[in-house]
């Protein structure tokens, strides 16, 4: 099985996702300083991965450097919970890196609970389109929403997925694909403009993400774009599924209005399209109002968060 993350001991072995899909590389990191760095540039990413990648950096410089290194991994990335919860438990451990190893060994055994959950839920789906990135390259283990697809398909009733290219920095395009490829799942890429009219047209009978921050009532956090994906999985009438486990459920924040939004660099945004001095603007999520989301699917089961309050 794909494993994005490997510690060794002295250092954490990663897939470096700004390579893939055209190479296969792994960076070799020793201080919480290089996994701070790797990421901050989504070398390591997906709300689940970088709480974990954040433990074994916390625990690379434990224990002498411990709290620089909390500083400096809190700082890579604001939106996901999971990475300044992560760090916490690390920091309160006596044993950093068995504490490490034991919030990887959870999210492990959260992807497979959230993979049964969610294809319980949505058995009679035939066709599902999905947003950004929630692989084995995102969470540990089988990942979160993807996970929940790659059960359906074990399961034999899914014939295929839309994956949105993910715009600005092409996660879906990049990564999805080349999972959904190694899984053998039939895929087809899209813009992410085209996503609404094919939920419209009933091209798909479910629209399933995960998600980065999930508020005390339900809304949620997730790649920018996902909001869209809400609001027509609603025209249309169809099921808006968001998978992810209860480390990224944060009861300190009591709605979508208190999550910290990144705003990414503008270089993203402009790429090779569009003149060096456009201004732009680049937040990396959007919030989903509670009342969009049909069903929240995590390890401990399924929830609607419209209806009933979230708790972690
Ligand atoms: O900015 P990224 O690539 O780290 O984005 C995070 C995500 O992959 C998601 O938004 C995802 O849905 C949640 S993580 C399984």
């Amino acid at each position: 099985m794909l494993q994005a993350l490997r510690f060794d001991g002295d250092a954490l072995r990663a897939i470096d996702q700004t390579a893939l899909p055209f190479e296969e590389r792994q960076l070799v990191l020793h201080s919480a300083d290089e996994v701070a760095d790797a990421i901050r540039r989504l070398a390591i990413r997906g709300a689940p991965l970088i709480g974990v990648a954040a433990a074994y950096g916390v625990a690379l410089d434990a224990p002498d450097g411990i709290e620089a290194a909390c500083e400096t991994l809190r700082s890579t990335r604001p939106t996901a919970v999971n990475l300044a919860r992560a760090v916490d438990r690390v920091r309160a451990a006596a044993d950093p890196v068995a504490e490490a190893r034991a919030i990887e060994a959870e999210e492990i055994a959260n992807s497979d609970a959230i993979a049964a959950h969610g294809a319980d839920l949505l058995r009679d789906a035939r066709r599902i389109l999905t947003h950004c990135n929630t692989g084995a390259l995102a969470a540990p283990g089988r990942g979160t929403a993807l996970a929940v697809i790659a059960e359906l398909f074990s399961r034999g009733g899914l014939q295929g997925v839309i994956a949105t290219e993910s715009r600005p920095l092409l996660q879906g395009a990049r990564l999805t694909v080349w999972e959904l490829r190694r899984l053998g799942i039939p895929h087809e890429l899209v813009v992410d403009s085209a996503a609404a009219g094919l939920i419209a047209s009933g091209t798909v009978d479910a629209v399933v993400v995960g998600c980065d921050r999930v508020a005390a009532n339900g809304d949620v956090a997730n790649k920018v774009g996902t909001y869209g994906l809400a609001l027509a999985a609603q025209a249309a009438e169809m099921p808006f599924v968001v998978a992810g486990p209860t480390s990224t459920i944060d009861p300190d924040c009591p709605s979508g209005a208190s999550i910290v939004i990144e705003e990414r660099s503008a270089d993203e945004v402009r790429r090779d399209f569009a003149l060096p001095d456009t201004p732009c603007r680049n937040p990396a999520f959007d919030v989903t109002p509670a009342a969009l989301v049909t069903a929240l699917v995590t390890e401990q089961g399924v929830r609607r968060p419209g209806r009933e309050p979230v708790r972690a």
